[in-house]
């Protein structure tokens, strides 16, 4: 039985932060940030006590109203995030109470920006067993929650937003088809947030420090990322027999244009079959892959092949082999 995608939306906060904005904030220019990261603007989830949770929420209610879908069918919540609205309880369970969603167990799922595809396919397993019916995969982030808004080299990339879709047992055949999944643990140094865990808890010491905040060596995170989103895509693309003009779409992780490019011409495919959102958005963490198939959604049909690719801190990184399954225009 194979796993399919039945509906997809996404949400982003009002607030847009410019890069004109961020010029007023940190010593950078619009040329560098477009030049560097193809961003412009990013979208800011503003208020007192709202949290990740709070986004997903108008996601999950979304898609719950445009599937036809009751709460009480969902039988399994799993929220992709790295900014969770508390260590513990695992927000899937919050957007969960939030949604009306009583029948259902939620966990989290921590694999960075990788996040999303990790979580996706571990849902299908659920599907494809056939113990669940309708599981919601729900990636989301408040990356501005975790952002230091006087570090130049990362405040410019990260943004906020969430995105859900319902998975189910395909009707027509179409559905998840293939993975890769990967991680190297050695990586972690190069992309963290230093305190807060177990090593070492927050204190006066660890607040002053700025080590709540994203921790990113730029370079090594983008030489890494280019080498691995690419050759991962490649290799699912070789493993099912798919030559370039077999794909509908690529949906990559959005976490820099020149990253995404770099992918799609190891591929061999044109940048038409690319989905690329970042300048409106910039790095949403595990909000990218849902914003963009939300986004051209009414673009998709019914057997297209969908090759998803993402690359994270950890570091992981992986690419899932899909047939979208619906007329995204109904
Ligand atoms: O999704 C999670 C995975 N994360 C990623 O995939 C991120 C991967 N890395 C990247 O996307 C890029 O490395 C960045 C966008 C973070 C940085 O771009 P870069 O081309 O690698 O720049 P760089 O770090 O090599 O910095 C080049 C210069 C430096 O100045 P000097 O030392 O040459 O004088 C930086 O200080 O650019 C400077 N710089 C900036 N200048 C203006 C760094 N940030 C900025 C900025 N505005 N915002």
């Amino acid at each position: 039985m194979k796993a399919a995608i039945t509906g997809v939306h996404g949400f982003v906060p009002d607030y847009i932060l410019t890069n004109e904005e961020l010029t007023r904030m940190v010593d950078t220019t619009d040329e560098w940030i477009t030049a560097r990261t193809g961003i412009k603007e990013r979208h800011i989830l503003r208020g007192e006590g709202l949290g990740t949770s709070d986004m997903a929420v108008e996601a999950v209610k979304g898609l719950l109203n445009k599937t036809g879908t009751s709460p009480e069918e969902i039988d399994l919540v799993i929220c992709a995030t790295v900014t969770p609205d508390m260590t513990y309880p695992a927000t899937a369970n919050i957007i969960a109470d939030k949604a009306g969603i009583k029948n259902a167990f939620g966990f989290d799922l921590n694999a960075a920006c990788s996040g999303f595809i990790y979580t996706l396919v571990t849902a299908s397993k659920f599907i494809e067993s056939g113990t669940h019916k309708k599981v919601l995969v729900v990636g989301a982030d408040k990356m501005s929650s975790i952002v230091d808004y006087s570090d130049r080299t990362t405040c410019v990339i990260f943004g906020d937003a969430a995105g859900a879709l319902l998975l189910e047992p395909s009707k027509n055949g179409y559905g998840i088809i293939d993975s890769i999944l990967r991680s190297d643990g050695s990586g972690r140094q190069h992309l963290h947030q230093k305190a807060g865990g177990s090593v070492r808890p927050a204190s006066r010491e660890t607040v002053d420090a700025k080590e709540h905040f994203v921790y990113q060596e730029g370079q090594a995170v983008f030489k890494f990322a280019v080498m691995n989103m690419a050759d991962v895509s490649v290799e699912i693309m070789e493993k099912n027999n798919l030559k370039s003009n077999d794909i509908a779409w690529l949906v990559p992780h959005q976490a820099n244009l020149r990253i995404i490019d770099a992918t799609a011409r190891r591929m061999g495919i044109s940048k038409e079959q690319v989905m690329v959102n970042i300048q409106r958005y910039g790095n949403t963490t595990n909000g990218t892959i849902p914003m963009c198939l939300y986004e051209w959604e009414n673009k998709l049909r019914p057997g297209d092949n969908l090759i998803l690719a993402a690359f994270g801190g950890g570091f992981t990184w992986g690419s899932v082999y899909l047939k979208w399954a619906y007329d995204g225009n109904n």
